[in-house]
């Protein structure tokens, strides 16, 4: 197993944001985190990444506790993510972005490799063809050198994408990166998460967008209030009536 989340809780003020969450992911998966606006999902990525401390639960990655452990050493521990709203260094480029990511490779943390920048000139060279390489994979060929900022919306979207990719993650954490892209995008992003999956990736991804999650997630847990309402196959969960009264209101169908 290589995610598992027990008893996952966290409190704001007085309210539970997340409350006694566990799901496991494998490998080879992707794991869809879906519900309404406030539900908790975003919560759940802040407490895994190690942005928030839970109140209470464990989290255990290829056997490991992530307790206590600083956001950069997660990363470095195999775990990255993207934001639901985009955190892209704005003004350096496509590639740039990408090797800053790159850089959380390893057991150094970030700020660590920022100070040894660029190291050595061989390496320099090979992070940057796979920097290449992963542009041209996700669809961005051709924008290596335009600054991040100065993509269409959908792009950035991309790249963000990429960037998570770029250290070499065991588990990434999607978050709604669907959002702002159009048809033809989406589609381009529900191939390549599959095709990541078949690569050996596993995912985490929270998404509004019901056609992807269905598509592409193996399974699917939804949330509530801060609470698992209901597990399973995406199959599992169309069918469900308390998601679909829960989740979509009444008069709606999920997908
Ligand atoms: N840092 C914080 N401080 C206080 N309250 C927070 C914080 N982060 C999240 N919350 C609250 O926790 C609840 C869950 O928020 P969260 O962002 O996890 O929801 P979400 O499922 O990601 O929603 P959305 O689909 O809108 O992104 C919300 O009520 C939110 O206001
Ligand atoms: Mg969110």
């Amino acid at each position: 197993m290589l995610l598992e989340v027990e008893g996952l809780t966290r409190y704001f003020g007085g309210v539970a944001a997340v409350k006694e969450i566990s799901f496991q992911v494998q490998e080879s998966e992707i794991f869809a985190l879906i519900g309404p606006n406030g539900a908790g999902k975003t919560t759940v990525f802040n407490l895994i990444t190690g942005l928030l401390a839970p109140d209470a639960g464990s989290l255990v990655f290829e056997g490991k506790s992530l307790a206590g452990l600083k956001p950069h050493q997660i990363a470095a521990a195999g775990i990255s993510r993207t934001f639901q709203n985009l955190q892209l260094f704005g003004g350096m480029t496509v590639l740039e972005n990408i090797i800053a990511g790159a850089y959380l490779k390893g057991r150094t943390g970030f700020l660590k490799s920022l100070a040894t920048w660029p190291g050595s000139a061989r390496e320099e060279r090979k992070i940057r063809q796979e920097a290449l390489a992963l542009i041209d994979e996700v669809g961005l060929a051709g924008l290596a050198d335009l600054p991040a900022a100065a993509l269409p919306f959908g792009r950035q979207r991309l790249l963000e994408i990429a960037r998570a990719l770029a250290s070499g993650p065991r588990l990434v954490l999607l978050d709604e990166p669907a959002a702002g892209l159009n048809s033809a995008e989406t589609k381009e992003l529900a191939d390549y998460l599959k095709r990541l999956r078949e690569e050996g990736k596993s995912m985490v991804l929270v998404e509004h967008d019901m056609e992807t999650v269905m598509e592409v997630a193996d399974r699917i847990m939804v949330l509530n209030f801060g609470e698992a309402i209901a597990l399973g196959t995406p199959a599992e969960i169309q069918a469900n009536p308390e998601v679909i009264k829960a989740y979509l209101g009444e008069d709606e169908q999920v997908a």
